[in-house]
């Protein structure tokens, strides 16, 4: 069972909301003790999603939230879109590749730094990212 301990929704409009999202989710990583290497992963991957968001669906929101299964704390932040949907995740999940000009390594970066990664899309419907980090044991 995962507790959620706080809980705090920020909106995907524009450029700065990155840095913001991003300030956030360190914040809360390191309120609630993960490591350096933890903070630093939560911290960049949350960025990454946040801007696929903005450049990929035009906009959207993330809840941060502050989560405990009674033993450790962690940070989850989950991203939700109304945009095209990722045609093809099999290939957007393997890396390198980017329907944008960019390097393609946004979504499998975030997925190797977090340590639970779920992704749902639906063509015309939009997206959903949801990325845990945890405290070391
Ligand atoms: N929220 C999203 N909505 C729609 N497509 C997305 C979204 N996030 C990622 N994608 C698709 O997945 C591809 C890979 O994403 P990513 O690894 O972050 O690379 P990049 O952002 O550099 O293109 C993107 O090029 C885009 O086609
Ligand atoms: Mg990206």
């Amino acid at each position: 069972m995962i507790d959620v301990v706080a809980q705090y929704r920020l909106e995907i409009q524009i450029e700065d909301d990155i840095v913001i999202v991003r300030r956030k989710a360190r914040q809360l990583a390191q309120a609630r003790k993960l490591d350096p290497f933890a903070t630093a992963a939560i911290t960049t991957a949350v960025s990454e999603l946040t801007r696929n968001v903005l450049v990929h669906a035009g906009g959207g929101s993330v809840v941060l939230e502050e989560i405990s299964d009674g033993e450790r704390y962690g940070v989850r932040a989950t991203f939700e879109d109304h945009g095209p949907g990722i045609a093809n995740l099999e290939l957007a999940l393997a890396g390198g590749h980017s329907t944008s000009k960019t390097m393609g390594l946004g979504l499998s970066g975030s997925k190797r730094l977090a340590d639970r990664f779920e992704v749902k899309t639906e063509k015309g419907v939009g997206t959903t990212v949801r990325i845990e980090k945890w405290q070391g044991l």
